[in-house]
């Protein structure tokens, strides 16, 4: 998995930790903003059956955050990563988008890991 995005500006560092998995199972997804100064770095965790995957919170169709409510980032059936400007749908698990404007698109992954109960910014994403 590249690792470039973690090269951005206010991205967190290898390890950084996020939550826990108790914290992504109310709403199944949870958001996180990072700043340095004037920069942000957002980005978001997603449950995917037993594992966890992480994206830039940045829609491929215009940039924008796909949330406009607090770690609301998913359907209402939690089957699918719903964009909330237009309504663009992805795959939790590779972050495809399969339905919408952007269709074929891929969201932007972080690469995350669990640690026992916690989830972090993975130490080596080679
Ligand atoms: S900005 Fe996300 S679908 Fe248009």
């Amino acid at each position: 998995m590249s690792s470039d995005v973690l090269s951005r500006p206010a991205a967190p560092a290898p390890g950084t930790e996020l939550c826990t998995l108790a914290d992504l199972e109310k709403t199944g997804a949870r958001g996180f903003t990072f700043k340095d100064g004037e920069k942000l770095f957002m980005m978001f965790l997603v449950r995917t059956g037993e594992d966890v995957a992480g994206y830039v919170n940045s829609c491929p169709h215009l940039g924008t955050p796909l949330n406009f409510l607090e770690h609301r980032f998913l359907t209402a059936d939690r089957a699918r990563i719903q964009c909330a400007t237009h309504g663009a749908q992805f795959e939790p698990a590779t972050g495809l988008c399969v339905e919408g404007p952007c269709l074929g698109a891929h969201l932007r992954p972080v690469p995350v890991e669990i640690d026992g109960t916690t989830v972090r910014i993975a130490l080596s994403h080679s």
